[in-house]
């Protein structure tokens, strides 16, 4: 698994991008699907598990927890029939952002959870308090000391928990746990996000009671236990949104197959306004040359808004368009080390807390730099497809988290890469 473990990525820029391209599985439903599996009582099968570093971590967490995973290419069994509570007291929690869904996870199953704080990556303050308040109107107690956390209920009991921010990672946690809690739960202010709609149909595959996911509003009905079940993991939107972007950027004729379009509908239409010649299909999106680009603004939002995910990939792109283009970052004010970055290859980039203005038209040239975070990777990928000459991306760790096999995709495409 995970073969491209090199930590430097090096490309020769300028190569026309033509072809075909399939998107893996979507690395934030898988990440969320992994820790759920600790609250089943039989085995579940996934299929199409993304090859990523971050699910490799979180096998090793289950198996911490005496959970057995076996991997045959891409699918995984997972048997987690003989698990043993243990405190997740392991360097690899703090590796992800995605570890703390055993919280919500174990605290259904076991009512006690005692592990690290999740690392993940460095985009700026990441709170989980919204987490921990639905932990406590469910009827938990949280103790934290340094970088531990300790939560524990006698009895979880349902109820109606509104989010002052439509948080991904709070409404799929308190989802979690409330499957296991007595009497209904509502999530309000819940977000949106197709991975959590993915996840509640897995979790109902195994018996849960959630109804709403994809609304602003979740009910939960608590069961008493969770079955096995076999599931597909959706295709993965901004790994889709990456090779968009780059086929935009670079592409003479890429057919991105392996989406599904109404996920990407803030993507694609900011493209087709910035003059980005598309075809969308059912499950492609294709991607003509597009040789003249204009200068856009966005302004990143939760799902069905502009991705945050796929900010910093289109920064890339934003410096081939004529005029300035604005980015409004409403999720994580400090996403901006990448534009540092591209600074370095030639763009003409302003930023500062909670903003960017790229001030489009400017050729760039391939030298050293540095992958700060997954999508700053991303985004440093393409452009150095776009850039003149040869272009070092080190730190490529970050990338290979999320992006399965992005390599060898690229260079099926015609992109000289290593
Ligand atoms: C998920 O992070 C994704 N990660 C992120 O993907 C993605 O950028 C983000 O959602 C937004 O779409 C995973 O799914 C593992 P949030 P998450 O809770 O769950 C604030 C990538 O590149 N907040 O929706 O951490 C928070 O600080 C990654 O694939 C609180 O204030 O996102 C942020 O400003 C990076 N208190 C905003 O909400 C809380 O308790 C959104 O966070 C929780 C969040």
């Amino acid at each position: 698994m995970v073969k491209e473990m090199e930590d430097i990525i090096r490309i020769k820029g300028g190569r026309k991008l033509k072809g075909e391209v399939t998107v893996s599985s979507c690395k934030n439903s898988v990440v969320a699907i992994l820790p759920s599996v600790v609250m089943a009582s039989e085995i579940v099968k996934l299929y199409d598990v993304p090859d990523i570093k971050d699910v490799q971590i979180l096998i090793k967490l289950l198996e911490f927890l005496n959970v057995k995973v076996r991997a045959d290419g891409d699918e995984l069994t997972i048997d987690p029939t003989n698990i043993t509570y243990v405190d997740l007291l392991d360097d690899d929690v703090m590796k992800l952002r995605a570890s703390y869904y055993f919280m919500g996870a174990l605290l259904g199953r076991f009512k006690h959870v005692r592990m690290y704080s999740p690392g993940g990556c460095n985009l700026g303050p990441r709170p989980i308090d919204l987490h921990l308040k639905g932990f406590e109107a469910l009827g938990a107690r949280i103790k934290q000391e340094g970088n531990i956390i300790e939560i524990t209920a006698d009895e979880l009991l349902g109820d109606d928990i509104y989010l002052d921010f439509a948080s991904v990672g709070a409404t799929i946690n308190i989802m979690l746990a409330a499957c296991f809690a007595r009497g209904r739960t509502t999530i309000e202010n819940a977000a949106k996000e197709p991975e959590i709609i993915d996840l509640s149909s897995m979790l109902n595959k195994m018996g849960a009671q959630i109804r709403g996911a994809g609304t602003s509003e979740i009910t939960i009905h608590g069961v008493n236990r969770l079955k096995g079940c076999i599931h597909d993991i959706i295709p993965d939107r901004i790994e889709a949104g990456t090779y968009i972007i780059a086929a935009a950027a670079c592409g003479e004729d890429v057919t991105v197959n392996n989406v599904i379009p109404q996920h990407i509908e803030a993507l694609t239409s900011k493209l087709e306004e910035m003059g980005v010649k598309l075809e969308q299909g059912s499950d492609y999106v294709r991607v003509y040359e597009s040789p003249e680009l204009k200068a856009v603004d966005i302004i990143t939002q939760p799902f069905p808004g502009f991705a945050t995910d796929l900010q910093q990939p289109l920064t890339s792109l934003m410096t081939k368009a004529k005029g300035d283009s604005k980015i409004e970052e409403t999720i994580y004010a400090e996403r901006f080390k990448h534009c540092h970055e591209l600074n370095q290859m030639g763009a003409n980039i302003e930023y500062r807390t909670g903003e960017s203005l790229v001030h489009g038209g400017t050729p760039l040239h391939g030298t050293d730099i540095f992958a700060t975070d997954l999508r700053c990777g991303a985004a440093l990928v393409i452009a150095g497809l776009m850039a003149d000459g040869e272009t070092f991306i080190h730190n490529a760790y970050h990338i290979y988290r999320g992006y399965d096999s992005i390599v060898s995709k690229l260079r099926a495409i015609g992109a000289e890469i290593e």
